[in-house]
């Protein structure tokens, strides 16, 4: 069976943050920039977002929303776009000395404690993403929430991103904020999200946007960045998911994509989108913070995929019985088709979805 009308704005109407997302600017001094830079050039290289997240393209679904063509085998290659990840933070423990103001931030986490208008919240992630002009696939996403007990960190991203949309775990959600910040010089390139479901039209961060940044609760807001360079230079060729990121050795201003010992594009840094995304949990109050700390409202991974299951089966849907519920592609298509409202239903028009590279691969 596929999803009611009723049922699909039901979904969306729950797919909103805790508030509209807040503007904010002069996010890093120079200096923390610099070092921030640094870290991407001393740490490197660095692999795709797309490579380090999914192991198949039913995965990387769960997380996505919107048709498909039928009939068709999945491809990662179709979504592959020169976007690079790496992490300066996890687990709320800064990975590098040199970042450790940038993310142990006052001015960050009294943000997002009057974001919530809570009484406490923690530094928990911080990653960065990077490319040169680069096209963007992605029709929209929610970052991959965390529930008390099934986390991002113990969990495979499409069970936490599938119990975020399903709304059958609000109460054992973790609040979370984010403060993203980007660094980009293009013109054109905004972010665009949907603080009021993703049935509603979306707004925009007008480009360009520059050491500004939101204040935002990304796992429960529908968002994505937009594309950015010259159309033919959006997918360079050679590209592959063991492609990487580096500093350029020859040059300080630059850096590279390789993909074996080939280089596929150099950028200078003011041709750069560097986006820097930090992470803080958030607990209301002391309830809150003592339920997190002691684990005594704990869900457990198998838990969770029987609550799925069952709410599925008991809404109509057909879902097999699993083996392996963690990893097997049709039950986690089945899954997930019972909780994807769709995604977003609408588009600024000057931020239009780069087409699938299908024939690209
Ligand atoms: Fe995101």
């Amino acid at each position: 069976m596929s999803m009611t009308e009723a049922r699909r704005r039901e979904l969306s109407d729950y797919l909103t943050p805790a508030g509209p997302p807040r503007e904010i600017d002069r996010v890093y001094s120079e200096d923390q920039l610099q070092r921030l830079l640094g870290a991407v050039r001393d740490h490197g290289p660095w692999k795709l977002i797309i490579a380090q997240h999914f192991a198949s393209a039913d995965e990387l679904l769960a997380t996505m929303s919107g048709p498909l063509p039928e009939g068709t085998e999945l491809s990662l290659d179709w979504f592959l776009t020169p976007t690079f990840r790496g992490f300066l933070a996890n687990y709320s423990a800064a990975l590098y000395p040199e970042l450790h103001d940038c993310f142990y931030n006052e001015r960050f986490l009294e943000l997002v404690r009057s974001y919530w208008g809570a009484k406490y919240a923690k530094p928990q992630m911080m990653l960065f993403n990077v490319n040169g002009p680069a096209g963007n696939t992605d029709p929209g996403h929610l970052d991959t929430p965390s529930f008390r007990g099934v986390r991002y960190e113990n969990s495979p991203t499409w069970l936490c991103s599938v119990m975020g949309k399903s709304g059958l775990f609000r109460d054992y959600l973790i609040k979370m904020a984010q403060v993203i910040t980007w660094f980009s010089h293009d013109p054109d390139s905004g972010f665009t999200f949907w603080p009021d479901g993703p049935l509603q039209p979306p707004r925009r961060l007008q480009a360009p946007i520059y050491n500004r940044g939101v204040v935002v609760q990304n796992e429960m807001m529908y968002h994505r960045g937009e594309a950015n360079g010259p159309v033919e230079e959006q997918r360079p060729a050679g590209l592959a998911f063991e492609t990487l990121f580096s500093g350029d050795p020859d040059d300080e201003d630059k850096w590279i994509l390789k993909t074996g010992e080939e280089v596929i594009a150099r950028h200078h840094t003011r041709d750069l989108r560097f986006l820097v995304h930090w992470s803080a949990e958030v607990f209301e109050d002391g309830d809150e913070l003592k339920k997190n700390m002691e684990g005594t409202d704990n869900l457990t991974i198998e838990r969770a995929i029987g609550m799925l299951i069952d709410d599925a089966r008991a809404q109509g849907f057909d879902i097999p019985t699993p083996t392996d519920p963690l990893h097997e592609p049709a039950f986690i298509r089945a899954i997930n088709a019972a909780y994807d409202m769709g995604g977003p239903a609408s588009y600024p028009e000057e931020a239009p979805v780069t087409p699938l590279y299908i024939d690209a691969a």
